[in-house]
């Protein structure tokens, strides 16, 4: 039978060259060599087989052996706690997850160069609601409940209410403006309107505006054609030409939509500007005396101009944007293509 000396050589050996995988294997030690029925304490009832003269001895290799046993468990266990506290290395030096940025969408880029443009000459920005009363999207801007220009404009109304209409047109924020601020008047008004048109490539049931008012002694429409022009040229570059057309908007009297050439092929002809050289991009015209007087204006005294532009229809000549439907999909392809602007 081995002595307990040999016992504990054999025993320390198993100590050193311990090395628990994880946490089941430390406990396993602990149980192995320190719990209640382990190997330590069983060693130390051994103690009465010692010779009285060799029990000194015995008993020091004995602590020795306890003390290594604990102090092996001790460090496996310090170190564990260790790992749960902080987590697992981290190698700082290594290079980060990128984490991928949003993009502006194109036509919040578009709708910020025209406002832009506009505040560089003074304009200041207002916006209205979406869901508008009558009066302020039709009746007041000379659209009485009979007239026919409200045929033009297939319309959301409101069910809980028949006065309530979601906005066809910015032109709305006209309206508020002349009834809310005084005289004199710039602002330009982008914003998202509505019409119950069927879904297309060249139709969509919102999209979006600028409108642009201004109002004040001695407005002609010779300011109007060289605020348009500077338009133009800071969106379009300072070679597009433009030209006015007569039109009709119960607003404004009188009336023009305003085209610009090409600027695809440069008026040469193509699919943008379906051979004739020139895209329309707008209606404008001088504000309606009874608009004016609408708002309690005396037009003897005041004069203004108008003008509203679709920022789908900006974006989709600065970037040939063939489909309006890409703009509301979603489809990050499509959007991600704007990224560095
Ligand atoms: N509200 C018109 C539309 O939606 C656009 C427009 C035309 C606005 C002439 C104006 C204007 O301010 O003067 O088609």
């Amino acid at each position: 039978m081995p002595s307990l000396q040999e016992l504990i050589n054999v025993h320390e050996q198993e100590i050193k060259a311990f090395s628990p995988a994880d946490n089941t294997d430390l406990e396993n030690f602990r149980i192995r060599f320190l719990g209640t029925k382990g190997i330590v304490k069983s060693l130390s009832g051994e103690m009465k087989t010692v010779p009285p003269d060799q029990r000194k001895e015995a008993g020091q290799m004995l602590n020795a052996f306890k003390q290594l046993a604990e102090e092996k468990y001790a460090s496996f266990k310090e170190m564990q706690e260790g790992v749960a506290n902080n987590g697992p290395a981290i190698d700082y030096t290594l290079p980060g997850i990128p984490l991928p940025i949003g993009t502006r969408h194109p036509l919040r880029i578009v709708e910020n160069q025209i406002v832009s443009i506009f505040e560089k000459i003074g304009f200041s920005v207002a916006t209205g609601p979406e869901i508008e009363d009558d009066w302020h999207n039709f009746s007041s801007l000379n659209m009485p409940a009979d007239h026919p220009a409200r045929d033009m404009q297939d319309t959301f109304y409101v069910s809980s209410n028949p006065d309530w209409v979601l906005r066809t047109h910015t032109s709305s924020v006209q309206a508020r403006i002349l009834e809310t601020q005084s005289l004199p008047v710039r602002v330009i008004c982008p914003g998202r309107v509505y019409r119950n048109e069927t879904i297309s490539a060249r139709a969509h049931c919102f999209f979006h505006q600028c409108e642009g008012l201004y109002v004040d002694k001695d407005v002609s429409f010779a300011d109007l054609k060289q605020t348009l022009y500077y338009f133009v040229t800071e969106m379009f570059g300072a070679d597009t030409k433009v030209r006015f057309r007569p039109s009709y908007f119960p607003f404004t009297e009188p009336s023009a939509e305003m085209d610009i050439s090409c600027t695809v092929c440069g008026g040469k002809g193509c699919n943008l500007c379906k051979h004739s050289g020139w895209v329309e991009i707008l209606g404008c015209g001088m504000v309606h005396p009874n608009m004016l007087r609408n708002f309690g204006i005396d037009p003897e005294v005041y004069t203004g101009f108008a003008f509203g532009m679709g920022v789908e229809r900006i974006t989709q000549i600065k970037f040939q944007v063939n489909d309006l439907r890409l703009y509301s999909q979603n489809d990050v392809r499509f959007l991600r293509q704007f990224q560095s602007l």
